[in-house]
């Protein structure tokens, strides 16, 4: 049994808390709530005539959807990535795996992360912490990442505060963005900024798009929390202090949303965060992303033992929540519901 301190043990600890216990964020909302569609009594559509398809990394989605980035480097979750990537197949979604550090370094653990068999169709996304590249990785180990997978695009993850809590962290985020410049340039697919619940700011989207980014995930706050998660990891009461105090941190997924598009009208952008339904993804659109993306539900279904069912019934309620959406608002596609002007 791999123990906690290793890199596959704390995958485990990850699933097993994040399954077991209230890791959502305390005192932060994602601020969907405080939006509305507006309602039309009198839609000019045939509802059955919907058309939520889009285009992500040159491949077509029959929906705005993204399955977070998760899991990978343990045997265990090897069946969790085939059962959310054989779901996303069916449903003609797109995928992120988990971070691909140990497998990058241990090529024995690849397998867990290799998904393309049962999805030979989807937008597949490699992930790596981007402060590995402050810690050894370079280009080379990014190439690796993305060719392990056969994936269309590599997600860099910000994750500044589970780092800063986390006991084994890594936080020397120093001149990170010099480095980034460099992988965007040199690598031939492209680069995914993404944070991990706290969100990403405007000002951080400029930074990121000036050094080359074109595809940001907001992953902003009011969903899953990191530093929560973190807390049940903490050996000592002081560790798990500190943690606690930081449950309410960071912005929320629709201010990301917002403030991003307000100042990158041309940057591919993907609202996470906290998304619990159709209408959230919906919203997430109205307010600026182009698609929307969910971890946290999906792995729960994912361990159902129905396996893929589960996952793909899950996703059809939040489709269909979408689709009804769309046609309470007089929006025949995604173009409409991303001209809808919300107001809080
Ligand atoms: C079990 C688990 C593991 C995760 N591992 C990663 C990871 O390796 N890389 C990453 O970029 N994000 C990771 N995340 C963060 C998610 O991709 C997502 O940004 C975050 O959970 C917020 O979404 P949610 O509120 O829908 O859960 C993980 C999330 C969960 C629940």
């Amino acid at each position: 049994m791999p123990d906690s301190t290793t890199i596959e043990g704390r995958k485990l600890d990850h699933i097993r808390i994040v399954l077991s216990e209230d890791v959502a964020a305390k005192g932060v909302v994602t601020g969907f709530a405080a939006y509305r569609l507006p309602h039309t009594a009198i839609p000019d559509l045939d509802m059955d005539e919907i058309d939520t398809h889009t285009t992500f990394l040159g491949k077509s989605l029959r929906a705005p959807l993204l399955i977070s980035s998760m899991t990978g480097g343990a045997q265990a979750a090897e069946r969790i990535n085939l059962t959310l990537a054989e779901a996303a197949q069916q449903l003609g979604l797109a995928m992120g795996v988990g971070s691909q550090r140990a497998a990058v370094a241990d090529g024995r653990l690849a397998s867990t992360y290799q998904v393309r068999r049962v999805a030979p169709s989807i937008p597949l996304l490699a992930n790596l912490g981007a402060v590995q590249l402050n810690y050894g990785f370079g280009v080379e180990h990014c190439q690796r990442a993305v060719d392990m997978i056969e994936a269309d695009a590599l997600i860099l993850h910000f994750n500044p505060l589970q780092e800063a809590v986390q006991p084994e962290g890594n936080v020397n985020f120093k001149g990170l963005l010099k480095r980034i410049e460099q992988v965007c340039r040199e690598l031939p697919v492209p680069v995914i900024a993404k944070e991990v619940g706290n969100g990403i700011s405007a000002a951080d989207a400029q930074r990121l798009y000036a050094v080359g980014v074109r595809i940001i995930d907001v992953a902003g706050a009011g969903g899953t929390s990191w530093s929560e998660v973190e807390r049940f990891r903490q050996p000592d009461q002081q560790g798990s202090q500190v943690a606690s105090t930081f449950a309410g941190w960071g912005l929320p997924t629709t201010e990301a949303i917002r403030q991003i598009r307000a100042v990158l009208p041309a940057v591919t952008l993907i609202g996470s965060g906290g998304i619990r339904n159709g209408v959230d993804i919906a919203k997430a659109l109205a307010l600026g992303a182009d698609l929307a993306a969910t971890a946290r539900p999906a792995l729960i279904s994912a361990v159902d033992e129905r396996g893929v069912e589960a996952v793909v019934e899950q996703l059809q309620v939040y489709i269909k929540e979408l689709r009804v959406a769309m046609f309470c608002s007089n929006c025949g596609n995604l173009a409409a519901l991303r001209a809808l002007h919300l107001t809080e």
